[in-house]
C-alpha cells in the first residue's frame, strides 16, 4: 500500500515538472512527441501528419477510427504503457485541433516538423 502511494506521488511530481517545464504544451508538440515517433516517414504504421489527411478525414479518425487502430498499441517512448492511456482526453482535443487546423485542405497545411 505504502509503495502503491508512493509511486502515485512520484508520477504526479514528474507529470507536474513536464508541464512546469514545458509550459502549456501546444498541438504541435504534442503531435510531435506522442504521434510521430510511431509515424515517420517509412515507418511500418504509415507515416501521418497533419497534412497526411484532410479535415473530414481527421474528424473521422478521431471519433470512429482512433480507438480500434490503437487499443492494444504500447508506446514504448512513453514508458512502454498503452497509447490510449498515456495521451489524456485534453491532450487528444489539442492534436485534434492541430491536425485539422493543418490538414491537407486547410489554409495551412503542415506537418509537425
Ligand atoms: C506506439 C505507436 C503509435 C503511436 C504513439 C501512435 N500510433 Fe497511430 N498507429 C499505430 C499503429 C500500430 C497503427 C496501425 C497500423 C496498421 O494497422 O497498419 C496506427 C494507425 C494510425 C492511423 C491509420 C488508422 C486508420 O484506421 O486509417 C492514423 C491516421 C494514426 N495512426 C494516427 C495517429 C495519431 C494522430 C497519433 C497521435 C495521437 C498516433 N497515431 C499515435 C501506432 C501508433
Amino acid at each position: 500500500m505504502r509503495t502503491g502511494w508512493l509511486l502515485v506521488a512520484v508520477g504526479a511530481a514528474v507529470a507536474a515538472a513536464g508541464v512546469a517545464t514545458a509550459g502549456e504544451p501546444d498541438g504541435r508538440v504534442l503531435f510531435k512527441d506522442y504521434c510521430k515517433p510511431c509515424h515517420m516517414a517509412k515507418s511500418p504504421n504509415g507515416e501521418v501528419t497533419p497534412m497526411t489527411l484532410i479535415q473530414d478525414q481527421w474528424e473521422r479518425f478521431f471519433k470512429e477510427k482512433l480507438v480500434p487502430s490503437h487499443q492494444n498499441v504500447v508506446d514504448p517512448a512513453h514508458g512502454g504503457k498503452k497509447v490510449l492511456e498515456v495521451i489524456t482526453p485534453e491532450m487528444l482535443q489539442k492534436i485534434k485541433k492541430f491536425a485539422i487546423d493543418h490538414a491537407a485542405d486547410s489554409e495551412h497545411p503542415m506537418t509537425c516538423g
